[in-house]
């Protein structure tokens, strides 16, 4: 089919690799083939996650498929009617499998599972919705586990005066920002934890109580316990900083493992477990959550969307930029989110980062 927008046919941003073993990519007609099954999406606009940048560098853990249209998360119209949807019902599709081991949404169209795909909620244009996609859908999952797996019982038992605040940490990323708002949407104090200080009003917009950086949110001696000073935190980072984290944290308190910007190990002892009772709890926003819990996620972001987006930080690149960004945020250089917008052309002479 011809595309609308570009007037061609359908192209996206196709990653390969080349016979000398080299990562290639570029805008380039879709790799052809989908099971019967999948449903087409004439794509307004897909969020660019972590996960995207790493399919962008081919990397094995996340792009099972080669060549791979990258893209994890998408917003636009059926092209077709599907499960009691007319043709033209907005829709987004996440996860399961998108961008990983199926074509994903950095893309004019894309053929996507049934079980990835919802229909949008009515307030949400496909850029907003794309905005906060998996990064929304993970801050939010997130803050409903820790608040599930808290100890309350011993919290209202030891009954702190001054409750101790979450910690947040990635606090300039998509999903830590996002977490910022989602947990004090929640009702709880919140620590951005940032390298980036030039971030501090915007976080602080978002809800932060205080903005600082892991040298200030975190101790600094290597002992195996710390003294508690977070009830709760959502880190997006892992490595050291993780370890870190797990020494501080309250008795009968709660982490919530998102991510791996800053390295995959873990290099902990078994005391903040068996001495304070607390929990690390992983977050798989992917994989895991049913339609049926997607749904009720969605129409949370839909209320937290008026909240944030006047301070959130949202850049609009179109296909031709994918790689320029995917650099940037493999290398923690981005502040917030960016949407991929198919039908944009890229400025000359400028670089997808803000
Ligand atoms: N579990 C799930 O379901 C799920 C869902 C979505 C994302 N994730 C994961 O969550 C993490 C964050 O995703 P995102 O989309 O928010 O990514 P992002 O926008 O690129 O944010 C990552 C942030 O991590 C921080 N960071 C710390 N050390 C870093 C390092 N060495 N390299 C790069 N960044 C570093 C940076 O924040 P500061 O400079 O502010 O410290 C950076 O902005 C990723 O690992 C992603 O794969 C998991």
């Amino acid at each position: 089919m011809t595309n609308k927008q570009t007037g061609s046919g359908p192209c996206g941003w196709v990653v390969n690799r080349g016979a000398d073993g080299g990562v290639q990519s570029g805008v380039s007609p879709l790799p052809g083939g989908h099971p019967e099954e999948f449903a087409c999406i004439d794509v307004e606009a897909a969020g660019f996650n972590y996960k995207d940048a790493l399919a962008c560098d081919a990397h094995p853990g996340v792009a099972r498929t080669l060549p791979l249209v990258p893209g994890i998360d998408v917003a636009g119209t059926l092209r077709s009617a599907f499960e009691g949807y007319a043709a033209g019902t907005p829709v987004v599709a996440t996860g399961n499998g998108l961008g990983e081991s199926v074509q994903g949404g950095f893309a004019t169209e894309v053929w996507a599972p049934p079980a990835a795909i919802i229909q949008r909620p009515e307030s949400l244009s496909a850029t907003a919705a794309m905005a906060m996609g998996t990064a929304g859908l993970t801050a939010i999952l997130a803050v409903e586990r820790l608040r599930a797996v808290i100890d309350w019982e011993y919290q209202s038992r030891i009954q702190q005066d001054d409750p101790l605040p979450w910690l947040v940490t990635g606090a300039s990323g998509g999903v830590g920002m996002l977490a910022v708002a989602a947990t004090a949407l929640a009702g709880f104090q919140v620590i951005a934890c940032t390298r980036k200080e030039t971030l501090t009003d915007v976080l602080m917009s978002l809800g932060a109580s205080a903005v600082q950086s892991p040298q200030e949110a975190l101790p600094t001696d290597k002992k195996p316990l710390s003294s508690a000073r977070y009830l709760a935190a959502i880190d997006t980072v892992g490595g050291d900083l993780l370890a870190d984290i797990l020494r501080v944290v309250a008795p009968g308190g709660a982490v919530g493992s998102i991510g791996n910007a800053g390295g995959v190990g873990l290099p902990t002892t078994v005391y903040p477990f068996i001495l304070r009772g607390i929990t690390l709890a992983g977050i798989d926003a992917a994989g895991l959550p049913s339609r049926a819990k997607r749904r009720e996620l969605w129409s949370k972001l839909a209320v937290l969307w008026p909240l944030v987006s006047a301070s959130f930080p949202v850049r609009q690149i179109g296909l031709q930029e994918v790689g320029d960004w995917a650099r940037n945020m493999r290398s923690g250089h981005i502040k917030g989110r960016a949407v991929v917008l198919p039908g944009k052309k890229k400025v000359a002479g400028q670089n997808a980062r803000n």
